[in-house]
């Protein structure tokens, strides 16, 4: 089987490792890939948003499945143009992919499935938007529509602060077009977790479920980021509660999204509040989680090409992909200044030793010096993931292969898993 992965994150790499070691022996190629995806693809100077560009190169190198990582072309309608062409795709349509690209389209969703989400409205003006505040009282969420960058979700504590967020979204164009309709909504109180699906447009199937720890300093603190690091399992979701929400939230947005006539076909992924009364929706995305992939890729025992492959080209009906026992942490290692100004072209070593701690190394911001090294080339550089038979274990592996790494440009949060292991 010939692929086409696109992407270039530590996600990709994850994607990459996983799929090499498939059964059905595939022929991986990368677009534009990593030097740590180069390792198991060709990879491909076609960038991941390039839609055009992508599927020329599936069409020219024959592929049998395209596999993308990040949602950019998704949004712009990767799967569809596949399909016009009968190419296998293991993500979703653009009009399923909204799920992702618009908060009020998912609440939209939420609410015509009865899927447990907070209480919302949808607003699109300065007046409406403050009276609605006034109604909803603090504290309370304001989230601009779009895709943001992370920087569209405001959890204001005090009225003014949610005013002032408003202003800036709807008045001032902070955020562009993202922020020109936003969604207000209730506050909710609980852990969050990341449960993610394996979907065919009508069944589901877990995949796991994952935490993430979003901003850049220890103890939660800081600006927000793509990631700093994950783990699985979680703790305080057991395997019933994930069965709820498979029940409650993930069929019901499938079972929604099929009778809207935009099946969604690829890996769902529900972030969750698991609040007193029981697992609520707080948004979807329609792709794996960079870094929850790292941690959650190595710990599935089952054949991750061939389960993409069913998604994207058959059933994934009576399917239980398995998990190794035991559990994965994955550290971010970032280059200093993320998530603001990262500084780039710092020399990165000491992946050998970090290997030989039994750590799997993904990298994502990398780039092959001339004297054949590394540097980095993007604010996170690699992810270092730690399995063993209990998150302590897997949490020690993780730092001793951080650890042996040779990177003075870099740093990460210490306290990754430090609450559950
Ligand atoms: P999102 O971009 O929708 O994932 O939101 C980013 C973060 O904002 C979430 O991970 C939560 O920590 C927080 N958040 C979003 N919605 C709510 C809510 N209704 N109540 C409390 N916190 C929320
Ligand atoms: N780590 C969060 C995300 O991938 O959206």
């Amino acid at each position: 089987m010939k692929v086409l992965l696109v992407g270039s994150g530590g996600r990709e790499h994850a994607l990459a490792w996983a799929m090499a070691q498939s059964p059905l022996r595939p022929t991986l190629l990368a677009a534009p890939g990593n030097p740590g995806i180069a390792g198991h693809a060709r990879c491909l100077p076609v960038a991941a948003h390039d839609v055009a560009g992508l599927v020329a190169l599936a069409q020219e190198e024959r592929v049998d499945l395209v596999v993308p990582g990040p949602e950019a072309p998704l949004v712009a309608g990767l799967a569809d143009a596949c399909a016009q062409l009968g190419l296998a795709c293991s993500g979703p349509s653009a009009a399923a992919a909204q799920l992702e690209g618009s908060k009020s389209f998912t609440k939209a969703i939420a609410a015509a499935a009865q899927i447990p989400t907070a209480r919302f409205e949808t607003v699109e003006s300065v007046p409406a938007a403050l009276a609605c505040l006034r109604r909803f009282g603090a504290p309370v969420v304001v989230k601009a529509d779009g895709l943001a960058a992370g920087k569209g979700v405001v959890v204001a504590t005090t009225l003014a602060e949610a005013e002032a967020a408003v202003l800036a979204m709807l008045r001032d164009g902070s955020l562009g077009a993202a922020g020109q309709r936003l969604v207000i909504e209730e506050c909710l109180v609980g852990p969050e977790a990341s449960l993610f699906a394996l979907c065919d447009g009508e069944n589901a199937v877990p995949l796991g479920v994952a935490q993430d720890h979003k901003r850049v300093g220890d103890n939660d603190t800081g600006p927000n980021t793509g990631g700093m690091g994950a783990y699985t399992p979680v703790p305080v979701m057991p395997p019933a509660m994930v069965d709820a929400a498979m029940r409650r939230i993930v069929h019901p947005a499938l079972a929604e999204m099929a009778r809207r006539g935009t099946p969604f076909r690829g890996i769902l992924f529900a972030g969750l509040m698991l609040t007193a009364d029981g697992p609520k929706l707080i948004e979807f995305n329609v792709r794996l989680g960079d870094p929850e992939a790292q941690a959650l890729l190595p710990m599935l025992d089952a054949d991750l090409l061939g389960l993409l492959h069913r998604a994207a080209a058959g059933s994934v009906a009576g399917l239980a992909p398995r998990m190794h026992p035991g559990a994965a942490v994955a550290v971010v290692v970032a280059a200093r200044g993320y998530p603001t100004a990262p500084i780039l072209g710092q020399s990165l070593g000491g992946l050998t030793a970090a290997r030989a701690t039994g750590a799997l190394l993904f990298q994502a911001g990398t780039a092959t010096a001339p004297d054949d090294g590394l540097v980095s080339a993007g604010g996170r550089v690699l992810t270092v993931c730690g399995r063993g038979a209990d998150l302590a274990a897997a949490r020690r592996l993780a730092y001793a292969g951080v650890a042996a790494l040779n990177f003075p440009g870099g740093f990460w949060r210490q306290d990754i898993a430090a609450r559950v292991a």
